[in-house]
Parts: structure tokens; sequence; C-alpha cells
């Protein structure tokens, strides 16, 4: 059984028909590369799993359970985790507060607040301090929020955007590492090569709808896939 399933789902914001069909799944352990160009649609998929956008037609499964259009809450809960593109720090909340709020809409596991400290020192050294935090320190605190909640799988949206080739270097040994340690992740990437060096397997958007899948290998031998429809 797939852990994660997608089923011909269609999203609409307003009158514009922004996922049109789309159905993808992922295995547990695996890391799946969700690559488009901009405005292909791969934020609103994410959010469509997490109920924060609704799905009109179509279904999403968990576990093989519908949770199609839950509530982004329940589903939090249910083990789906959310690194949005934005990030949505609580700047006025210590590091440890944003911490402990994520790990309310989690379950009980192997990261604690104490173990995220250990691996993210940055973070250790200002649990108590307000997560007023550079943009790599910010990308930090999110991911850490995903993984204190022992969520299943977590959706990591475009983690390294935005960010300094060396911080952008740091976040991407931490998507490496926590790939290591065996966590499910669909990771929304912009660049193909970082995208394929990252995931086992990979699907394409293009206008809403997926345009080719494989794995990395398949996808990098496809060059004409690669130039029309990717960032390379
Ligand atoms: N809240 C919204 N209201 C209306 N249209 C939106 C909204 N959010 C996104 N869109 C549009 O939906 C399409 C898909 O957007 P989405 O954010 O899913 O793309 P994306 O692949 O994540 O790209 P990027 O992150 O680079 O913008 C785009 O055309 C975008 O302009
Ligand atoms: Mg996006």
């Amino acid at each position: 059984m797939m852990l994660l399933e997608l089923d011909k789902v269609n999203a609409y914001y307003d009158k514009s028909h922004v996922l049109q069909d789309v159905s993808l799944a992922i295995e547990e352990g695996e890391v799946v590369g969700l690559l488009g160009r901009n405005g292909s649609g791969r934020s609103t998929t994410c959010k469509t799993i997490m109920g924060l956008v609704q799905a009109r037609t179509g279904a999403v499964r968990f576990k093989g359970k519908d949770i199609t259009n839950k509530s982004p809450f329940s589903i939090a809960q249910s083990g789906i985790a959310f690194v949005p593109e934005d990030r949505r720090i609580f700047p006025n909340l210590t590091v440890g507060e944003n911490l402990r709020l994520a790990a309310l809409s989690g379950r009980k596991g192997a990261w604690t607040e104490k173990r995220i400290y250990d691996y993210f020192e940055v973070l250790g050294e200002r649990r108590d301090k307000p997560a007023k935090l550079s943009g790599g320190e910010q990308q930090m605190l999110a991911i850490a929020r995903a993984l204190v909640a022992n969520p299943e799988i977590i959706l990591l949206d475009e983690p390294m955007e935005g960010l300094a080739p060396l911080i952008a270097r740091n976040v991407e040994e931490v998507v490496r590492n926590i790939r290591s340690e065996g966590h499910t992740v669909l990771l929304v990437e912009q660049n193909a090569q970082v995208a394929m060096s990252l995931s086992d397997r990979a699907y394409v958007l293009s206008n809403g709808r997926v345009v080719g899948s494989g794995t990395t290998a398949e996808l990098k031998a496809d060059e004409a896939m690669m130039q029309r429809y990717l960032a390379v």
C-alpha cells in the first residue's frame, strides 16, 4: 500500500483550474521530488494534501484512508507535516515555543525537543530567545518543527529557496540527513540537479498537470523533458 496517494485531484483558485487530474503516489521511505517551473502547481499540491486548498474532485489517501478536504489540523495529527515555502515561523515566540507548538499538532516519537537541539546546534543556542532568525536559521526551525511532530511523511516546499548558496548547502545537507534516517519526504524543488541528487523518484508538473515521472536516472536521461519543463 502506498503511504500517500493523490488520485486525479482537481483544485481551483476561484475560477482558475490549478490542479488538473494530479495523481501521484509515495511509498514509505522514499524521497520523491515534485518538480516544475514557477507557477506549475507544486505548492498547491502540498496545500491540497494538507487540506489548506480544497480538492473539488479526486481523492487524497494516507495509509489507504481518505483524507480529502479534512481539516489541516487533523491531517497534521494523522502524521503529515508541511514545511511551507514562506516558513511561517512565529518571530515573537521563542525557538522553544515554536517547537512545542508544532509538537502539539503531532505525535510522540524519536524526535524530542532535546534531540532537535542536539541536532540543530544553532536552535539550541536560541531556545529561550525570540525566533527573530536569519533566513537559514528560520528554515532550520521550520524543518525542526516538522521533525518534532514525528510525522510519517514530510512535505518540504522549496527548502533551499532564497538562501545564500552556502546556507542553502547547509539546508541541503539537513535534507540529505533526514533522508538517510529513512524519513519519507515529498520534496518540492526548482533546481532539477539538486532535486535529482536528493530524490529517489520525481514527478514533473506543468500548468497543474503531471507531465512526467520516473526514477531520477530516467528523468535525467530525458533531455527533452529536462529542457522543456525544468530549470536546469
Ligand atoms: N492564493 C492564490 N490565489 C489565486 N491564484 C493562486 C494562488 N496561489 C497560487 N495561485 C496560482 O496558481 C498557480 C500555481 O501556483 P503554485 O503556488 O502552486 O505554484 P508553484 O509551482 O508552487 O510555483 P512557485 O512556488 O514558484 O510560485 C499559479 O498560476 C499561481 O499564480
Ligand atoms: Mg511554490
